[in-house]
């Protein structure tokens, strides 16, 4: 008997001209940031996304420090951050000597839940993080309910999985005054590493630009507002390469195509998973009315955490790729030295102890979506 081929957890698509379009970037001459394919990636971000004003940066990562460097956070402030969130949603903000509080997930979406927010808001709060977790709009309506009398705490939207997603007429991106996207090599637009900060507030732009810039008015002197150009504010080297940018331009000029294929990935797990549910405790995705995914990621929850290691052996043991995700942060040695004080955040620890991600690629076929599925089924039958 044949063995199948393995299917790995990620597998990066050329989808378009970005092979083209990266050898342009070169031969054309501008390769630093702020060139030709830098503009035509932004103004692709900006359509999708009705951002006021988009910075390509070399990582969602940097994208949140510019953020934080932009909000003059010192160590009186305190920023909210969900614990269930990769580790740069929180650290953007410690190093620039804010203090955190770490805020529990909802169970529904896994994202941020208003009523510990709600909790947790004292008058040294300036900023909430917001993640949509899988590209899955969080409690948007809930958590601005919540804020409704401090107009003062600003969002800072971590959209790293929610390009091209929406929730209800608002797109993923425009919610925060700050947003930032991912275009890391797992993403569903990649450039290998790279990122974007979008403001959402006109007020915000001109510092940006300067901050995004080592700290100069190069950008202004560009656009022809002054005669010379110096050094102004703090800042760093933030900008994306238009080689890098060139790359992302051929991911975002095919973006209908890239989402369709995911998108039947993702439904296409749902679908076969869906009628296993009751009978194995499984948690499928949860997607809040009004929410239009962007079909970033597919999770499962396992009905106990301690069958996770077997499930997912198995599956490795039949050539298939699954992974875990976050580690509460609230819990972990860098949550602990940087938060304010100690927050619980029990579904967190719950959901992060119980959560497989299944192979999820723009290339994955209808019939290896369907393997992955049946095993994945009989192995939570063995041990789950
Ligand atoms: C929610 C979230 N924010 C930020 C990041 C960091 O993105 P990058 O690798 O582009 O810095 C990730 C990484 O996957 C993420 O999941």
């Amino acid at each position: 008997m044949t063995t199948p081929p393995s299917i790995p957890f990620n597998r990066p698509e050329v989808a378009g001209r970005e092979l083209e379009l990266v050898g342009e970037a070169i031969t054309g001459g501008h390769t630093s940031s702020g060139g030709p394919f830098s503009k035509q990636a932004g103004a692709l971000i900006q359509g999708a996304t009705d951002a006021g004003e988009v910075l390509l940066t070399t990582s969602c990562t940097s994208a949140l420090e510019l953020s934080a460097m932009l909000l003059d956070l010192g160590p009186y402030d305190t920023v909210v951050v969900p614990s269930f969130t990769f580790t740069t949603s929180a650290l953007a903000f410690a190093r620039q000597g804010a203090k955190l509080l770490f805020c529990d997930v909802e169970r529904d979406t896994l994202g941020l839940d208003p009523r510990h927010l709600a909790e947790l808001l004292d008058d040294s709060v300036r900023a909430v993080v917001i993640v949509h977790y899988a590209g899955i709009a969080c409690d948007v309506d809930g958590i601005r309910g919540v804020l409704a009398d401090r107009p003062d705490v600003v969002i800072v939207e971590d959209a790293a999985h929610g390009l091209h997603g929406a929730f209800r007429d608002e797109k993923l991106g425009s919610i925060g005054r700050f947003a930032s996207l991912s275009f890391h090599e797992t993403k569903n637009f990649s450039c290998g590493e790279g990122g974007a900060l979008l403001l959402n507030d006109p007020a915000d732009v001109d510092r940006a630009r300067v901050l995004y810039d080592k700290g100069t008015d190069r950008q202004a002197f560009f656009m022809g507002q002054v005669d010379k150009y110096s050094w102004r504010d703090t800042g760093s080297s933030f900008g994306m390469s238009d080689v890098l940018a060139a790359y992302l331009t051929g991911q975002l000029e095919v973006a209908d195509h890239i989402q369709a294929r995911r998108r039947a990935v993702w439904e296409g797990y749902a679908a076969a998973l869906a009628p296993h549910a009751d009978r194995l405790g499984l948690t499928l995705p949860g997607v809040r009315e009004g929410a239009a995914p962007a079909w970033h990621l597919f999770h499962v929850l396992l009905p106990r955490a301690d069958a996770r290691r077997a499930v997912m052996d198995d599956l490795r043991s039949e050539g298939i790729a699954t992974t875990f995700h976050y580690v509460p942060l609230h819990d972990s040695e860098g949550g602990r030295r940087f938060a304010r004080r100690e927050t619980d955040c029990p579904v967190t620890v719950d959901a992060s102890s119980r959560l497989v991600r299944l192979p999820f690629f723009n290339t994955l076929t209808p019939d290896e979506v369907s393997r992955v599925a049946t095993s994945f089924v009989a192995a939570v039958e063995r041990h789950g």
